[in-house]
């Protein structure tokens, strides 16, 4: 038996949450039978479910297993319909998931879209726009920007108006090391790296190009392209095959990696890394679908678990290493989508190959290709 070991807090919290996060917790069973290794994976409540059991979002106890775990595996959080009962400050959104993006200073979001060939139906774009294939990573920054910037307030005027503020914020130094990620990344996939900004209307925008160009000074054999978010936005519809990096701040990322997601076909296949300052050794990440609770589908065995296991192979290579592991994962979902298993978001019943499954079918599908 080998000695690599890794400690997992798995936060399912609300909506699908706790049905795809079983389903990635199987998968993970899997390889590591297969992979010899010893995976603790224990459970806490976050968000709504933190909430109605422990009285807080982000309870004490789930952020104390956080921080003595080598990783964390998230579901999603909020119940919009929930929302008026406690004041905004307390809403998961906030209290639980944004509240551990700073806690552990993840400031790296990376979001991988590709849309696997068997899948060009489910993409909202004509086969001709489609190229080769889309297969393009967003690098989001997570921990600066609009989200975080203070003054964050809301305040009734002398005359009565109500004024809401929020604040965007962006120091050199955090564009710098966003920017480093976003350019190591690109030298591992096609070298091409695209800089999003608004930098024709924000200062922030006009140091955002600064900063990149002047560390794309270090990576010589990336190009770099600037370009303004509306037209990313519009260029994304028009051919998504000239994107290989993305790097965004966090607003921007927010909102371009729901569309770069559409086009891979469903939100539902849309996984993501957040990642703090690196180790050479174990490096501490937080691995989440970047969809959201779906309460419309949840408990109904609809949701598509994809996004939450190919988290977890993200997991796999970038905080323990274990890229075989992942590899195995990832190949398996791909197995899984060719053999036709379809859940109803990515199901087309024009395709005489698809079947429509739940997720509790296509997560043990996943799990049965991983072993085999
Ligand atoms: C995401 C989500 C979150 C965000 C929400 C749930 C706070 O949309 O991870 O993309 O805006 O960052
Ligand atoms: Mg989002």
């Amino acid at each position: 038996m080998s000695n690599r070991k890794y400690k997992i807090a798995a936060l399912a919290g609300d909506g699908i949450g706790p049905e795809v996060v079983r389903e990635a917790m199987k998968v993970l069973r899997a390889t590591e039978n297969k992979f010899d290794f010893q995976l603790e994976i224990t459970e806490a409540p976050v968000g709504w479910a933190g909430i109605d059991e422990l009285g807080k979002a982000l309870p004490d106890d789930t952020l104390k297993l956080c921080r003595s775990s080598d990783s964390i595996l998230f579901g999603s959080v909020g119940l919009p319909e929930r929302d008026p009962t406690i004041p905004k400050e307390e809403r998961p959104e906030r209290a639980a998931l944004l509240a551990l993006r700073k806690e552990f200073g993840l400031f790296a979001n990376l979001r991988p879209v590709k849309l696997p060939k068997e899948l060009s139906h489910a993409c909202p774009l004509k086969a001709e726009r489609q190229g080769e294939g889309i297969d393009m990573l967003v690098v989001r920054e997570l921990t600066g920007g609009m989200y975080f910037g203070q003054p964050k307030t809301t305040e009734t005027l002398d005359n009565g108006e109500i004024q809401a503020i929020d604040t965007m914020i962006y120091s050199s130094s955090e564009i710098e090391r966003i920017a480093h990620v976003a350019f190591k990344s690109a030298q591992l996939r096609r070298k091409h790296l695209t800089s999003i900004d608004k930098a024709n209307v924000l200062e922030n925008g006009v140091l955002w190009r600064e900063v990149v160009s002047k560390v794309s000074a270090d990576y010589p054999e990336v190009t770099v392209e600037h370009m303004f978010v509306d037209n990313a936005a519009m260029q994304l519809l028009l051919k998504p095959t000239q994107f290989d990096v993305v790097l965004c701040e966090n607003m921007f990322g927010d909102i371009l990696s729901d569309e770069a997601a559409a086009l891979a076909g469903s939100l539902g296949m849309l996984p993501s890394a957040s990642l703090g300052v690196t180790s050479d050794e174990k490096t501490f990440g937080f691995y989440e679908p970047a969809g959201g609770t779906a309460p419309d589908i949840a408990g109904k065995d609809l949701a598509n678990p994809i996004a939450q296991i190919l988290s977890t192979a993200m997991m796999l290579r970038h905080s323990f290493g274990e890229n075989e592991a992942a590899d195995t994962i990832e190949k398996a979902v791909v197995f899984a989508i060719t053999q036709g298993l379809r859940t109803g978001d990515i199901y087309n019943s024009d395709d005489p190959n698809a079947h429509q499954v739940g997720t509790t079918a296509m997560g043990d599908a996943i799990a049965e290709a991983v072993v085999a």
